[in-house]
């Protein structure tokens, strides 16, 4: 039924251990629950006076959900993933495509439980999206950004092939933050494609301005 009225949550990626499905109301407990007290949220989101922090980062996590929905455009949108594994929900992959008929880039961030970080998987779920974007979608490059101290964010990056590109200053905190880029030629030279599954994207290519299955 969600397929239908919203062909987006058709979309489903697989890659060697993990399997990614298009983010749904239903998934938004499961994730309030395991949402990482180190993860840094949008700090321009709405807070709560009357809520404590984590009360407040569970309202950024489930707004961000109805903003990416309520506010779709082809030329400004926002797909958020959820990763399993054979342990269950490991994490969220988001994918975005800010003014994406004119740039045709898209933009990416994540986040995994502690348990399920440094074994490969934040490469694995980038990977899923980027062939998803690359693949399917057309797009011509990805870029991506961390503050210089995450090693592991930067570190997913430099392992699928981004190249860096310049550094800017975060106006709330005044973190650098090191912006890196990855060009589709240097994708398709990669290989990284391979192993990757991709279902279910047909019926959504309208609601990214692509008229034809290319
Ligand atoms: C960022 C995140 C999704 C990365 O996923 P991950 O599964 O931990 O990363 P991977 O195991 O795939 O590692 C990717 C690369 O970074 C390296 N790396 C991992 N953790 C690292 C660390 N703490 N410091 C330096 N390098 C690190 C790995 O060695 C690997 O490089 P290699 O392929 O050359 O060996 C995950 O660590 C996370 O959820 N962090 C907290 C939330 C966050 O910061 N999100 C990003 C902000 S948008």
């Amino acid at each position: 039924m969600g397929d239908v009225v919203w062909p987006l949550h058709g979309i489903r990626l697989r890659t060697a251990e993990l399997d990614l499905r298009v983010m749904t109301e239903a998934d938004l407990p499961t994730l309030c629950e395991l949402l990482p007290d180190d993860l840094q949220m949008n700090p321009h989101a709405t807070t709560y006076a009357g809520l404590d922090d984590r009360a407040n980062r569970r309202a950024v996590l489930v707004q961000g959900y109805w903003r990416a929905l309520g506010m779709w455009s082809p030329d400004d949108w926002a797909l958020p993933f959820v990763a399993r594994s054979s342990d269950g929900v490991i994490g969220v992959q988001w994918l975005e495509g800010p003014d994406w008929r004119a740039e045709r880039t898209v933009d990416s961030s994540s986040w995994l439980v502690p348990a399920a970080r440094g074994r490969g998987l934040g490469t694995q779920m980038r990977a899923a999206v980027l062939a998803l974007a690359f693949d399917r979608l057309g797009a011509s490059a990805a870029i991506s950004s961390a503050v210089v101290d995450n090693g592991a964010s930067l570190g997913v990056s430099r392992a699928l092939g981004y190249r860096e590109t310049h550094r800017s200053v975060l106006e709330h905190s005044g973190e650098a933050l090191q912006h890196v880029r990855l060009e589709r030629a240097s994708w398709d030279a990669s290989g990284r494609s391979r192993g990757i599954g991709v279902d279910g994207v047909g019926p959504a290519l309208p609601y990214f301005g692509i008229t034809e299955e290319e």
